[in-house]
């Protein structure tokens, strides 16, 4: 007799920590592992606004928890997973979900030739690494203990389109002549964000521990109408994506409904990269 296939979607008793909670996604990854019964931890920079979000689950009834974390220090990502601990007593699943990611929303209009490559600053460059790659190695390398402990474990490392292909550049031009510039730093960290995964799954062969990462294209919020539309036309979708259309992959790669993928990259992209 097999499990029911909804029931391997179930998160009932599992801790999971998501880190950049507070942010777009990670706000929309934290609901959802609540909702299938995880218990959550909520880690991002901004304290305030992971405790906010937190609370605001907790309302919902739901079992979460907050705390600071800068994930390019690594006393303070093993702090992120003792409070876990301590809280829930294991650690099963980490999201890295923390990212520097420039926004192309209404609200942050970057100004005429905001990230031209040629005169990219190194200081961003290397800031950049510090969080969306060492980040992602350094939550993961103090996630890793307990999971060994256990002897189970899932990671799931958010990666962009832009791990895949090139930015189209001519997507964040505005008709009045003004040009923006998706950030090299992006590309490159998450195509090591790709790189980091495979490595990690393989480096755990026979240790059940997971590693598979989650590529998502772009998630509208409130872009405008000249963003969205130029950025629409790419997707074989036809438009962005709505803010909750990550949610149903995250939890199938931090379930057991995707117990036999490690390794693995999860494209929900509107068919962006199809064509
Ligand atoms: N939003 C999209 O359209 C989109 C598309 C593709 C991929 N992604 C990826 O999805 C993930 C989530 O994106 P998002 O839209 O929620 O981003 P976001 O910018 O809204 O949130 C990122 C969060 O990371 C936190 N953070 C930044 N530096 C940190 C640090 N040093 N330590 C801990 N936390 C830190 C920020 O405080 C913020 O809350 C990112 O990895 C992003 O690259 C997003």
């Amino acid at each position: 007799m097999t499990d029911s296939i909804i029931k391997k979607f179930d998160m009932t008793g599992k801790t999971a920590i998501v880190t950049g909670a507070a942010g777009l996604l990670g706000r929309q990854f934290s609901l959802a592992l609540a909702q299938a019964g995880a218990n959550v931890v909520l880690a991002d920079l901004s304290g305030d606004l992971a405790a906010e979000s937190a609370d605001e689950l907790k309302e919902m009834g739901f079992r979460t928890n907050s705390v600071e974390v800068d994930v390019t220090d690594p006393d303070s990502t093993k702090a992120m997973v003792g409070q876990a601990l301590v809280a829930y007593g294991s650690v099963d699943v980490l999201v890295n979900s923390a990212a520097l990611d420039p926004k192309f929303d209404s609200a942050s209009l970057p100004t005429q030739d905001a990230n031209e490559f040629e005169s990219y600053p190194l200081q961003s460059w290397q800031q950049a690494m510090d969080v969306n790659l060492t980040g992602i190695f350094l939550a993961s390398q103090a996630a890793v203990i307990p999971m060994l402990q256990q002897g189970q474990g899932v990671i799931v490392n958010i990666a962009s389109t832009y791990g895949l292909v090139g930015p189209d550049q001519r997507i964040y031009e505005r008709p009045d002549g003004t040009r923006q510039f998706k950030p090299v730093y992006y590309s490159v960290t998450k195509a090591g964000v790709l790189g980091f995964t495979r490595y990690l799954a393989a480096y755990y062969a026979g240790k059940n521990i997971r590693v598979n990462a989650l590529t998502p294209g772009g998630v509208y919020n409130d872009h405008d109408a000249i963003f969205n539309a130029q950025y629409s036309t790419r997707a074989i979708l036809g438009r962005m994506a709505n803010l909750d259309e990550m949610n149903a992959a995250m939890l199938f790669l931090c379930s057991d409904a995707s117990s036999y993928m490690t390794g693995s990259n999860l494209v929900v992209d509107g068919g962006w990269t199809a064509w």
